[in-house]
């Protein structure tokens, strides 16, 4: 079975093709940050035009690259949520228009099952159970992944994502969009310990994350560093930014750490934009080895958006014959309790 699989949820068209008997055949991303660089974020408007220039194109270099046509294709697999509407629209619309026309069969795809189900498209992947951390711009959760298609929620941010808060940290900083990677690169000359920013613990026992006193404290601290106030000579950007980034780490890690104890599972995955912080895999796997988890991160190309991580879940719904209508529609907001599990029908809900 060939599976074509789709992503336009935010500022990244992506197409991919996933093969049954060996595995992704292509990976094609279309970045747009160009398009968005000069206003510091994402633009809507400018996404969903975007994605509409480049769908065909995508698709057509993910085909040749796996030496197919349309004709040779089984079915599509195309993100319909958490994501910008009017990006998601354009995606989902083209794979309709496809699956109606060759009459094929398609399903829609929960992108945050895409980033947990990311892990599988490399060779070193966990067995089941596991606990997979996604931290990505628009998402920080932990789940407790039982199988392909059963997923607990554990725990997730309470305000912004750990990508957000390094994009707009990036913003006050002025390293420019889009900002994790640019965070990481100014904080590696720096000494994370010479400022000391507030790690959001949060209650006692508590798996859930909140990132925005964070990202004030940084705002406040670069004001006062700016004006030159007492308590800030010596410190420079690079000590800022390592800071920053260790806070967010440390929390990462040891929510992380405490969901695989309270699950019991022996692997921990950790995927979506934020896995490519060169820290944050470091920080997992010491703690791992400490804990005595195995820590398992899909290749960078592989953790930020993608179409292939989302060919392969829409392979194993396609594949239990859980095909979507020409009915469905995109969701804004798609919480991976309102997934469909493949457990007996029955759907996994609800917070542990
Ligand atoms: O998974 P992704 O491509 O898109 C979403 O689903 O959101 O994640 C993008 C996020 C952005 O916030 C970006 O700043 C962050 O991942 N990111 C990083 C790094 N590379 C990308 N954050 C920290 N360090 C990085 N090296
Ligand atoms: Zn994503």
């Amino acid at each position: 079975m060939n599976i074509l699989g789709i992503d336009t949820s935010c500022d990244d068209t992506s197409a991919a093709l996933f093969s049954e008997n060996q595995g992704i055949l292509s990976s094609v991303v279309h970045s747009q940050v160009s398009v968005h660089h000069a206003y510091g974020g994402v633009v809507p408007e400018l996404a969903s035009r975007e994605h509409l220039r480049s769908i065909v194109p995508a698709v057509s270099m993910a085909l040749s690259q796996a030496r197919m046509e349309l004709k040779d294709i089984d079915g599509i697999a195309v993100t319909i949520g958490p994501g910008l509407i009017g990006s998601l629209l354009i995606g989902l619309n083209y794979a309709k228009s496809v699956a109606y026309g060759y009459g094929i069969p398609f399903v829609g795809v929960n992108h945050l099952e895409g980033h947990i189900l990311s892990i599988f498209l490399e060779k070193e992947a966990p067995s089941f159970p596991f606990v997979a951390l996604t931290v990505s711009g628009g998402h920080t959760s932990l789940y407790h992944v039982k199988g392909i298609g059963e997923y607990l929620l554990l725990g997730q941010t309470l305000d912004d994502a750990a990508g957000e808060a390094f994009d707009k940290v990036s913003k006050i900083l002025e390293l420019g969009y889009p900002g994790g990677a640019a965070v990481e690169k100014a904080g590696l000359a720096g000494n994370p310990g010479l400022v000391r920013f507030p790690k959001a613990f949060l209650s006692r026992g508590s798996l859930d994350f909140s990132f925005s006193g964070l990202k004030t404290a940084v705002a406040l601290f670069v004001k006062k560093w700016r004006e030159g106030a007492e308590g800030t000579a010596g410190i420079t950007l690079a000590d800022i930014a390592a800071a920053f980034q260790e806070a967010v780490v440390e929390v990462l890690a040891v929510k992380t750490m405490e969901a695989a104890a309270r699950a019991g599972v022996e692997s921990i995955v950790v995927a979506g934009g934020v896995a490519c912080n060169k820290a944050l895999r470091t920080r997992m796997e010491e703690e791992g080895r400490t804990e005595g988890y195995k820590v398992y991160h899909p290749r960078p190309s592989y953790c930020t958006d993608n179409a292939a991580m989302i060919a392969f879940a829409g392979y194993h719904r396609i594949n239990r014959g859980k095909t979507s209508d020409l009915s469905v529609d995109v969701k804004s907001r798609f919480p991976i309790e309102d997934l469909e599990s493949f457990k007996d029908g029955q759907r996994v809900k609800g917070t542990q």
